[in-house]
């Protein structure tokens, strides 16, 4: 567990109306309101009043999104995921159904990027080039899985729980999870960081421009 291995997770290759995609994604809904990341996400951009934009990437059944909007209607929110835009999400919301790699959105120090158990999916290099692309945002707010044998354990836990996609992609996601400097070593010295993690294995980052 030295180093981070990312491995491609079953949920993105699967068609998003596939059930054994459905129930995964009502699996992850469970854990995660065991990790309390989302939650964490809102509570820190709640006070944070220079934010007035938020981009989120892997939006997924767009919980955050909506806990988000909630909080802070006064907010522009753009949500990004493969999969297509959820039903029922408030209309203000606008959601762009891409890969996150090929979106050009401008950002500025007004705006926040977030995300959830999602940067985890990509490579080093990625995330490396993201301290550029996203240089000028304001704050960054990411909850991901803290990379440890501990997690993998309580993960198993979850097992006669969730369906073979989600056990899969659990200990993949934990794998290419973070230890609490490499998030900030990878996505560089835009932002001044705290990372902090929680008993269930999420590993919280926050940046704010300094
Ligand atoms: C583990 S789920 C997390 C979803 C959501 N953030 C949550 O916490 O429930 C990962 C999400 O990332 C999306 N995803 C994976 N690769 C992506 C990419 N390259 N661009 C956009 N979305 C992607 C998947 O469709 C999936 O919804």
């Amino acid at each position: 567990m030295e180093q981070r291995v990312v491995r491609p997770e079953l949920l993105d290759e699967l068609d998003s109306n596939d059930p054994a995609a459905i129930r995964s994604r009502r699996d992850l809904r469970v854990i995660n309101r065991l990790m309390r990341g989302e939650q964490w996400i809102v509570n820190q951009l709640t006070p944070m009043r220079n934010i007035t934009r938020v981009i989120e990437l892997g939006a997924g059944d767009g919980i955050l999104t909506r806990k988000m909007h909630a909080a802070r209607p006064d907010i522009a929110i753009t949500a990004v995921d493969l999969a297509p835009r959820p039903p029922d999400l408030p209309a203000g919301i606008k959601w762009l159904q891409k890969n996150v790699l090929e979106i050009d959105l401008a950002c500025d120090g007004s705006t926040a990027i977030v995300a959830n158990l999602f940067i985890h999916h990509f490579d080093n290099d990625v995330l490396e080039s993201w301290s550029t692309k996203w240089r000028d945002a304001g704050a960054v707010l990411l909850a991901e899985p803290y990379r440890s044998t501990t997690s993998i354990c309580l993960g198993w836990l979850m097992y006669p729980f969730v369906n073979h996609v989600t056990r899969h992609d659990m200990r993949v996601s934990i794998e290419a999870g973070f230890r609490p400097d490499e998030v900030q070593n990878l996505l560089g010295n835009n932002w001044k960081w705290e990372a902090g993690r929680n008993f269930p294995g999420s590993l919280r980052c926050k940046g704010v421009k300094s």
